[in-house]
């Protein structure tokens, strides 16, 4: 039988890339995002058989809600749930930063990833089988400066599937949680820097950063795993990027 996967964020970055590896690899492909005429462009390149275009603000539970609800029969059982859409916004310090901002990324890294889960998960548990795959970030792991609620928004995604793993205990269910570093050919800059290009450009200048589609790869290979198997983290940086020391910075006296 054909497997469904509904993956959010679909209308741009490595959501876009996910749907287009899972579909070549023969699994039909539910695409959620709020930009509905991106979601359409994607069908026209994939075709209609495979992939289902899904208009929802995952910020907004009737959206969500509302949206599950109008999902054809064939489309309504989820084997894998790529819960990929999020954000960052701004990277200036805490003390500088928009509270508007901190409240979206809460609202779609947190709240909206986990009310997606919680929509799905009951039926995964009630035919004992299911993926859950959550977009994290080196973010969650590794502190840097800028990064105050983007990368503890992630910290919680990488410990709220570590937390599902436990409750899931018994059953056939796996959970993972991919950590990227840093990202090129997404929107995720363009959004976190407000549309200031040239700030982007000089982000990836010479970096050769991680692509999406080594996302999509990843997310592929996790699915491939023999059920067995459960892969709990994946980390994955460019090789330009690395560890930075531990600076302490020393008051005059
Ligand atoms: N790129 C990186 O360097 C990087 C590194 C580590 C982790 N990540 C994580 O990877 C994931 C994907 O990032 P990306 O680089 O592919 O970013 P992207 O190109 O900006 O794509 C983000 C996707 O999320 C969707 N989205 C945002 N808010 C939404 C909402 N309220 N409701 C529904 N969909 C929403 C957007 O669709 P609409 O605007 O159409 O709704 C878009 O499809 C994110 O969770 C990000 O934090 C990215």
């Amino acid at each position: 039988m054909t497997k469904t996967a509904l993956v959010t964020g679909a209308s741009a970055g490595f959501g876009q890339a996910i749907v287009k590896r899972l579909v070549s690899e023969g699994y039909q492909v539910i695409g959620a995002a709020r930009r509905m005429e991106k979601l359409q462009a994607l069908q026209e390149e994939v075709g209609e058989d495979l992939f289902f275009p899904l208009q929802m603000d995952i910020t907004d539970t009737a959206s969500v809600d509302q949206a599950l609800a109008s999902l054809p029969k064939p489309w309504q059982t989820i084997d894998i749930l790529v819960n990929n859409a999020g954000l960052a916004l701004g990277l200036e310090p805490a003390y500088e930063a928009d509270f508007t901002d901190w409240m979206t990324m809460i609202n779609t890294n947190i709240v909206g990833l986990v009310y997606l889960t919680c929509q799905i998960l009951p039926d995964m548990v009630k035919r004992d089988t299911g993926l859950i795959i959550n977009l994290g970030s080196t973010a969650g792991t590794v502190p840097y400066p800028g990064a105050n609620v983007y990368g503890a928004s992630k910290a919680f995604v990488k410990q709220f599937s570590l937390n599902l793993r436990a409750d899931l205990a018994g059953k056939h269910i796996r959970v993972s949680n991919i950590e990227p570093g840093l990202c090129e050919g997404t929107e995720f800059s363009n959004v976190r820097f407000k549309g200031d290009d040239d700030r982007v450009d000089k982000l990836y200048q010479g970096a050769r950063a991680i692509q999406p589609k080594d996302i999509a790869e990843t997310v592929a290979w996790i699915a491939s795993q023999p059920a067995h198997v459960n892969i709990n983290r994946i980390e994955i940086m460019p090789v330009s990027q690395t560890f930075g020391p531990q600076p302490i910075y020393r008051d005059e006296n």
